[in-house]
């Protein structure tokens, strides 16, 4: 089943502190958005990759992307402000297709196999987004006090990709704009609809690489593939 796929890569990376775009930083002697750009190359269900840039960034990107021959990349628009800006302008210049995917440059290490679950149950149900089980107990707190122990058995930690119906999502988004709505991640937009989101259970090695010792963790997550 095909699909496309939106990368937004317009982030500042603070966390990182790295003082330069942290997907620019090298995994294995490869820049981590190159790692995230080869698993969608290399997936024949990808039809079209659309990248979020900083307009500063566009020409070293298209560098890379020449010199690593990524040549599914259909556009790079300019990013926005925010995550969910930087995802509705990839939006706003596609053209219809079936199934688009959101998901995180900064996040290497996603599989097809939760790729593809993720676009058959985008495609008969219309979104679907890839989560994990939550390991640690769980509980609210106020204050710096516990108000409650949740019951972990129905939470998950939910990532990217998020599988959507072209429609679908296209309609969340603009939506969201148009009232200026900011949701953490494109699931809220749609569920904002009181349209159903299916869980896919994904990997927990399908990290976002977000402060300094998640590069260690993508070290050994490489390293331990390659064994
Ligand atoms: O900062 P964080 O890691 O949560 O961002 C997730 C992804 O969204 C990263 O790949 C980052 O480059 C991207 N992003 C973006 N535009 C922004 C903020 C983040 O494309 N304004």
């Amino acid at each position: 089943m095909h699909y496309e796929v939106v990368l937004p890569a317009a982030g500042s990376g603070k966390r990182m502190g790295a003082g330069k775009n942290k997907l620019f930083l090298l995994l294995a002697n490869k820049p981590i958005l190159i790692h995230t750009l080869e698993v969608f190359q290399r997936d024949g269900n990808c039809t079209g990759i659309w990248l979020a840039v900083k307009p500063e960034e566009r020409d070293y990107i298209q560098q890379l992307l020449e010199e690593y021959r990524i040549t599914k990349v259909k556009g790079l628009p300019s990013g926005g402000n925010e995550r969910q800006h930087s995802v509705h302008s990839c939006i706003k210049e596609m053209n219809q297709v079936d199934i688009v995917l959101v998901h995180d440059a900064a996040r290497p290490f996603i599989t097809t196999p939760v790729i593809e679950k993720l676009v058959l149950t985008a495609k008969e149900e219309g979104a679907a987004i890839a989560g994990v089980r939550a390991k640690d107990t769980m509980k609210k707190v106020a204050d710096g006090i516990i108000v409650e122990t949740v019951d972990r058995d129905n939470l998950w930690s939910i990532q990217t990709p998020q599988a959507f119906q072209f429609d679908l999502i296209k309609e969340a988004e603009d939506i969201a704009e148009k009232v200026g709505f900011l949701g953490t991640d494109e699931a809220m937009l749609v569920e904002r609809l009181g349209h159903q989101v299916h869980i896919v259970e994904s990997t927990y090695e399908n990290v976002k690489i977000t402060t300094k010792e998640d590069i260690l963790f993508g070290e050994a997550i490489i390293q331990h593939r390659t064994i």
